[in-house]
């Protein structure tokens, strides 16, 4: 039996001995060996060296270290020396972990490779080499115990560093191993996916990306299908990392459903600096192409951004409170449309709509703020938390309204085409995309607020140009929600939920 699934069976059996209850004090859920052993091939890839140094510091019965020792006896290039590091709280474990040490150091022999293990019985994070920051290893593999702990708990105290608001222990094994690996060495993790954003874990995000450098990201899309035994609850994904500074790559993103469409798995290769949010909180944002329910049509493939396309999304220039000398209450001769958030719905645009303030002087003095009367698509800059949606986007199109000119109050932003106009297609198009249950199911997972900056919106993947096109042709200037679900469904094969509107 390879050495995987003997560590695996081992797990197992020591896990059918206790009840749920149990399991779930320690987060004793085991990793299933056709995971463990995807973690470890790109553990340990790039990694060679005569000596190999792993730790796994949650190792339940050790299948994750079993699965790294073996794809290291596998290749051609072995080293002479593998020292294994493993930690485990419980005790009862203790005895299995010795079993599995003695079958990793046969095997090793056998290939004249000798294979050193360290059991140590006891709490990883309250251990001195979790808070010491030395790098010491080649490889940290790890499944950790997840579950919410005090502030007051030692171990939230042990890695404060790595705390804000309520801890998850699993956060505070991430980011104690982050220092521990040696430069070009290796960190992979497979967690819930919560971490990836959320200020939560944003203390946790920027220790981690102080010390490492992600390589790629695969999502578990179903919740139930990779830990098909123990059924957690979660929707997990497996992290891998580098220890070196930070600098702009690409991270390599998959999903899938689970175990068994895991080698099928589709790659998307994504710059790092649009993943990883520039702002203290370094929020990771799984792109739209990788974290959605797509159907194998080319159309559906997202692999622009707003710059790539062309287009620009900036802020209405109309600061109220600093241009109150050109605001008017009503129309007057030389006054031209002032929009508000009020004045923007998913249905369209609408003004006058009898508000205060809604005109504006067009003369020399105001003339910087203003923008000619062509198309762009408008945008609220935060949403009603009740509302159908976290985007609203309307299409304005040219001369829809009155005057030359239009004015754009500092609430809304505008997506326009720096070196020409939009057409209409694509100003529809683009807003039926942006307020579709597809970008809104993106926004909701990424962004915990209700507001989506123009940060946010130049990260955003975007189907390429002749697609919104499409999606336009398709649809009135002020198309209905479901219509504009519908249309963006249509042309890039996407299977949304569409929300009751
Ligand atoms: C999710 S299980 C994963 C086990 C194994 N690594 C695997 O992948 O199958 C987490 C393991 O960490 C252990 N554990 C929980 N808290 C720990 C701590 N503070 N220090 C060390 N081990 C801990 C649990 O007993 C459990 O065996």
């Amino acid at each position: 039996m390879p050495i995987t699934e003997f560590a695996h069976l081992n797990g197992k059996s020591f896990v059918s001995s206790l009840d749920r209850d149990e399991q779930k004090s320690l987060g004793q859920f085991m990793t299933p060996p056709p995971i463990a052993r995807f973690m470890a091939q790109r553990a340990t890839t790039g990694i060679v060296a005569d000596v190999i140094s792993i730790l796994e510091p949650a190792s339940g019965a050790g299948v994750l270290a079993a699965a790294v020792v073996q794809e290291l006896l596998h290749r051609d290039e072995r080293p002479s020396r593998i020292e294994l590091t493993l930690y485990e709280i419980d005790g009862r474990l203790k005895p299995y972990l010795r079993r599995l040490a003695d079958r990793l150091r046969r095997s090793a022999k056998s290939l004249n490779v000798k294979l050193t293990c360290h059991i140590v019985i006891g709490d990883f994070l309250l251990s001195e080499l979790s808070q010491s920051a030395r790098p010491e290893f080649d490889i940290c593999i790890a499944n950790p115990p997840y579950f919410k702990l005090n502030k007051a708990d030692l171990r939230a105290k042990a890695h404060a560093y790595a705390v804000y608001g309520q801890p998850n222990i699993y956060g505070l094994f991430q980011a104690a191993c982050a220092g521990l690996v040696r430069p070009a060495g290796r960190w992979c993790f497979i967690t819930p996916r919560s971490w990836l954003n959320g200020s939560y874990f944003a203390a946790v995000r920027r220790h981690l990306l102080h010390y490492l450098q992600i390589d790629a990201v695969h999502l578990f899309e179903s919740r139930q299908a990779h830990f098909y035994e123990d059924a957690i609850l979660q929707e997990a994904v497996i992290a891998w990392a580098t220890a070196q500074p930070l600098h702009m790559a690409e991270i390599t993103f998959s999903t899938s459903q689970g175990v068994l469409d895991l080698p099928n798995a589709e790659l998307f290769a994504i710059p790092t600096a649009s993943v990883i949010g520039t702002d203290e909180e370094m929020a990771i944002a799984i792109p739209i192409a990788a974290g959605a329910n797509r159907e194998s049509d080319d159309s559906g493939h997202m692999h622009d951004t707003l710059a790539s396309l062309g287009l620009k999304v900036s802020t209405g220039p109309v600061v109220p409170f600093r241009s109150k000398e050109y605001i008017l209450e009503s129309s007057s001769r030389g006054s031209v449309p002032l929009l508000w958030m009020q004045h923007v719905k998913h249905a369209g645009i609408s003004w006058p709509i009898q508000k205060k303030r809604e005109h504006i002087l067009s003369t020399a003095g105001s003339a910087w703020m203003l923008l000619r009367n062509t198309n762009y698509v408008v945008m609220r800059r935060f949403s009603p938390k009740e509302d159908a949606r976290r985007v609203t986007a309307a299409p304005y199109l040219a001369g829809s309204l009155p005057g030359e000119f239009i004015g754009l109050e500092n609430h809304l932003n505008y997506i326009h085409r720096p070196t020409g106009d939009l057409t209409r297609a694509e100003t529809v198009g683009l807003s039926a995309f942006l307020n579709s249950s597809y970008v809104d199911a993106y926004f909701r997972a990424v962004a915990g607020s209700t507001q989506v900056n123009a940060t946010e919106l130049r990260k955003l993947r975007f189907p390429s140009l002749d697609s919104l096109r499409a999606i336009g042709d398709l649809l009135s200037d002020r198309p209905t929600l479901t219509e504009a679900d519908r249309a963006v469904e249509q042309v890039l094969c996407l299977k949304m939920a569409l929300s009751a509107v």
